[in-house]
């Protein structure tokens, strides 16, 4: 389903280098790997390619460096679909990059390198203000300045998401202004100060309800999702099919971009059908290699129910 209501996404732009082996490595171990291969990632980009997929209407303000990376990052999201007039070349600057290890049940490392991804500033925020101003849904995360990302959640009229990854733990002021906060359990836990699993979810949702947003949900991998809203302090569990893990790398950033575009496109639907849908697509992304190469674009979920308790 296509939708015309924009969906921005102010965040990152990396290259992933991604080696694949039987097992991630141990600190001061060399292990042999099976495989290599270099795609475009960076949890900016992979919800914003992830929701131009799904039939989003997606717009990316982020940075990219002078080099092959930045100018071939830039031509490729065009072809996917997403509007790239601020999409900035960062002169003498390299593209961001990601350093990934994956293993054979799944589970990834990742090192990154932001380069050209740091200097995305209040300025870029400036040249974009209306679309900002005027954007159905923005999406930040926090792999470019927080400042930046502040100023453009103050400055928006629409629905404000946060995908508060990686984990950083000073980012109280920017909560209120959260309409979602979209964790996982580690960065639940930092942020809630409490080391978050599913049978104490319900208290770390209340604690980040706390802090000033509007709704919080805590992704749980292949247990599906806890989420709660100011209006209905009600925890709600919504759970997912489980699927043999391929790759993880990126799952979480299919469900944000999927969340974005599920709740523009089917915006009569309840929550725990919007969120059991994005868990629907993080899921099969995990059954296929890579991030944005992993992602559905013939999305047929909706069909059934997907099935929610109450905690
Ligand atoms: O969330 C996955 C992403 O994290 C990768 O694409 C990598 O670039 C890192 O930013």
């Amino acid at each position: 389903m296509h939708s015309e209501a924009k969906i921005v996404v102010l965040g990152s732009c990396s290259v992933d280098f991604t080696t694949y082996a039987p097992r991630l490595p141990q600190p001061g171990e060399t292990l042999h790997g099976t495989k290599f291969t270099t795609s475009f990632g960076g949890k900016g980009a992979n919800q914003c390619v992830a929701a131009a997929k799904l039939g989003g209407n997606v717009y990316m303000i982020c940075k990219l460096g002078d080099d092959q990376w930045g100018k071939q990052y830039k031509e490729y999201l065009g072809e996917v679909g997403v509007d790239v007039t601020h999409v900035h070349i960062q002169p003498n600057v390299t593209t961001g990059i990601a350093q990934i290890s994956v293993a054979e049940n799944g589970e990834n490392q990742i090192v990154i390198v932001p380069g050209a991804n740091n200097h995305l500033n209040k300025d870029d925020v400036k040249k974009a203000v209306e679309l900002i101003k005027h954007a159905d849904i923005i999406i930040g995360q926090l792999e470019t300045p927080f400042e930046t990302t502040l100023e453009a959640f103050k400055l928006n009229n629409g629905l404000r998401l946060l995908n508060a990854a990686p984990a950083k733990e000073d980012i109280r002021e920017i909560l209120p202004y959260c309409s979602i906060l979209c964790v996982n359990e580690s960065e639940a836990s930092i942020l809630a100060n409490i080391n978050v699993n599913i049978s104490n979810a319900g208290v770390a949702l209340n604690n980040l309800l706390n802090t000033g947003c509007d709704t919080v949900i805590i992704t749980l991998g292949s247990k599906g999702a806890v989420y709660a809203t100011k209006q209905n302090k009600q925890p709600i569990h919504v759970l997912c099919e489980s699927v043999t893990p391929v790759d993880t790398t990126g799952a979480g950033d299919a469900f944000v971009g999927a969340l974005a575009t599920f709740l523009m496109t089917h915006k009569d639907y309840p929550l725990h059908q919007i969120i059991g849908a994005a868990c629907h697509v993080a899921s099969i992304s995990v059954t296929k290699e890579g991030t944005q190469t992993s992602y559905p674009k013939n999305f047929k979920g909706f069909g059934t129910e997907y099935t929610y308790v109450k905690l």
